[in-house]
C-alpha cells in the first residue's frame, strides 16, 4: 500500500516523494480545496522551488496533482497566495471564463532578487501559464516577499500584504486588476522580531462572546526567534481599514502555536459558509532538512479553523480547533474514561493504540505538580503532553519521542503558558504517525511537535509526579487512514 511507511502522516498530507515546505495559494473553487506548496521536484532538500499542488474535497482526503509552477532557469518560485478572479479584472481569462490568479514571489536566481509575479489558470487550477507582463511588483529587494491577496469588499478592490523580511515590517498594496500596485502603507516592527518575517495573511473575524464585534487578524511568521526555537507564526489582533492595520495593544507577541512544527502558516480564500481555515507547515528551518524520513521531507498541519474569543480584558483571542472534517476518520473510541482517580506514577490506558488517534481530555491534577497524558510510550519511548502547575505550564517533552538523535535542536521540552479552566486541564490531542499537536483550553493555546517513535511504542498512559490525577473525562478515537 502507497503512503504506508514508518513515519508516513496518514491524516495529514504529505507529498508522494520529495522536498515540501510552505503552503501557498490557499484558495476553495467550485467545491474543490486547492493547496499549492513549496516543492522541490528533483530532491528531497530545499531547492528548485517550484508550487506543488494536491487537492481535496473535504481538507482530510487528499490527492497530489502535477507540479503547478514549476521553477525555470530564470527563477524560483517562491511563496504566495492565489484567487478566484470572478470579475476578469486581470484581463486573464474572459468575462465566461473567469480565471485563477497565483500571485508568487519570483526570486532571480541569477540576482536573489525578490519580485513579486503572476501566473493564471482558465481550468480551475490544473494548468498555470505566466503572464507576460512579469514581474507586476520590484522595488529593487532581496528581502520582499510572500504575498497574500484577497478581495476587500469594502473598498471594491484587491489587497496585498506581502513582508519586508529583513526589516521587520509587512506592506499593504491595493489594485484594481491584480497587475498594477499602489503602496498603501507598512505595519512593524512590532511584536517578535528575532528572525525574519515571512509569509504574512490577514483577514477578519468575528469575536464569539461579543455580538456585533469584528476584529482583523494579522498572521506574521518568524523565523528563527520562535518560543520553542527556529520558526513560528506570531498573531496582531486590531483593525484594517482598507489602507492601514493597527494593531490593539498587546504585552507580549501572541503565539498562533507554542509547539517547534507550525511555520507558514496561513489561511484559504474563498472558504464556503466564512469559514477561516489555516494550513501550517509541520516543520521548522532549525532541522527540517535532517527529519528521518524518506522519500518525502514534511507535512502540512492538520487543517485549522480559526475563530476569535473575548477576553476579559477586552481584546479578542485566536482559539484554533482542527476542522470538524476530522470526525469523519473517527472509528468507535477505543476508551472512555469518566471520573477515575489515578495515583502517582504511570498508568497505562492502552497498550496498543492506534498509531493514528484523537484523544479529548479533562484531567484535575489532584496532588501532582505535574501530570498530563504519554502518547506513543514504549521500549523506553514516550512524548508527554504535560501541564506544570508551579510553572503554569502545559508542555509537550520530546527528549524521549524516539529518534531524536538527527540534530542537536531536535529533542527538547517545548512550553506554553497556560491558566487551568476551573482546576481543569482540557485536552484535545491529535496523533499521527510522526506527529502530536495539542489544542488546550478549547483551542486558545496550540502546541504542535513532530515525533519519530519506534514501531513499538503504541502505548497511551496517563503520567503524574508527586501525587495524583482525577480523569474527569476522557475518551480515545482510533482515527481510519485519509490515503
Ligand atoms: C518560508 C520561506 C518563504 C519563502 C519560501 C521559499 O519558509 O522562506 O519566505 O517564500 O520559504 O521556499
Amino acid at each position: 500500500r502507497a503512503y504506508d511507511e514508518p513515519y508516513r502522516p496518514q491524516v495529514h498530507f504529505s507529498p508522494a516523494r520529495n522536498w515540501m515546505n510552505d503552503p501557498n495559494g490557499l484558495l476553495h473553487h467550485d467545491g474543490t480545496y486547492h493547496l499549492f506548496f513549496q516543492y522541490n521536484p528533483a530532491g528531497n532538500t530545499w531547492g528548485n522551488m517550484s508550487w506543488g499542488h494536491a487537492t481535496s474535497p473535504d481538507l482530510v482526503h487528499w490527492e497530489e496533482r502535477p507540479v503547478a509552477i514549476p521553477h525555470d532557469e530564470e527563477e524560483m518560485v517562491f511563496s504566495g497566495s492565489a484567487v478566484f478572479d470572478r470579475d476578469n479584472t486581470s484581463g486573464l481569462g474572459t468575462a465566461a471564463a473567469p480565471p485563477l490568479v497565483a500571485v508568487y514571489t519570483s526570486m532571480v536566481k541569477a540576482t536573489g532578487r525578490q519580485r513579486q509575479s503572476l501566473a493564471f489558470s482558465t481550468d480551475g487550477g490544473e494548468t498555470w501559464t505566466r503572464y507576460a507582463g512579469n514581474p507586476v511588483l520590484d522595488i529593487g529587494s532581496d528581502n520582499f516577499r510572500d504575498p497574500k491577496v484577497f478581495w476587500h469588499a469594502p473598498t471594491d478592490r484587491w489587497v496585498m500584504a506581502l513582508a519586508l523580511s529583513a526589516e521587520h515590517r509587512i506592506r499593504f498594496y491595493a489594485s484594481p486588476d491584480l497587475k498594477t500596485w499602489t503602496h498603501l502603507s507598512d505595519f512593524g516592527p512590532a511584536g517578535a522580531t528575532g528572525g525574519v518575517w515571512e509569509c504574512p495573511d490577514l483577514f477578519e473575524l468575528p469575536v464569539a462572546g461579543a455580538p456585533g464585534r469584528r476584529r482583523w487578524v494579522l498572521i506574521v511568521n518568524l523565523n528563527p526567534g520562535g518560543p520553542a526555537g527556529g520558526s513560528a507564526g506570531q498573531y496582531f489582533t486590531g483593525d484594517f481599514d482598507g489602507t492601514t492595520f493597527t494593531a490593539d495593544p498587546q504585552d507580549a507577541p501572541r503565539w498562533l502555536d507554542h509547539g517547534a512544527d507550525a511555520y507558514a502558516g496561513v489561511t484559504y480564500n474563498d472558504a464556503p459558509d466564512g469559514r477561516r481555515i489555516l494550513i501550517a507547515w509541520m516543520n521548522n528551518w532549525l532541522y527540517g532538512e535532517k527529519i528521518p524520513t524518506d522519500p518525502w521531507r514534511s507535512a502540512m498541519g492538520f487543517p485549522r479553523e480559526l475563530g476569535l474569543r473575548a477576553a476579559a480584558d477586552d481584546s479578542a483571542v485566536l482559539v484554533q480547533q482542527p476542522v470538524a472534517e476530522l470526525a469523519t476518520l473517527r472509528r468507535r473510541p477505543a476508551l472512555r474514561i469518566a471520573g477515575r482517580r489515578i495515583p502517582a506514577g504511570t498508568s497505562r490506558l492502552l497498550r496498543d493504540a492506534a498509531l493514528t488517534y484523537e484523544v479529548e481530555a479533562e484531567l484535575r491534577p489532584d496532588g501532582a505538580q505535574r501530570c498530563g497524558l504519554e502518547v506513543r510510550s514504549g521500549g523506553g519511548q514516550r512524548t508527554r503532553i504535560g501541564y506544570d502547575l508551579a510553572g503554569g505550564e502545559l508542555y509537550v517533552d520530546r527528549t524521549a519521542s524516539g529518534d531524536v538523535g538527527f540534530s542537536a535542536d531536535f529533542p527538547a521540552v517545548h512550553r506554553a503558558p497556560l491558566a487551568l479552566t476551573d482546576g481543569v486541564l482540557k485536552l484535545r490531542v491529535l496523533v499521527d504517525r510522526s506527529s502530536v499537536e495539542v489544542f488546550a483550553a478549547d483551542g486558545a493555546v496550540c502546541l504542535t511537535d513532530q515525533i519519530f517513535p519506534g514501531p513499538d511504542a503504541t502505548g497511551l498512559a496517563t503520567f503524574a509526579e508527586e501525587g495524583g490525577v482525577r480523569v474527569e473525562r476522557l475518551t480515545v478515537w482510533p482515527l481510519r487512514s485519509a490515503w
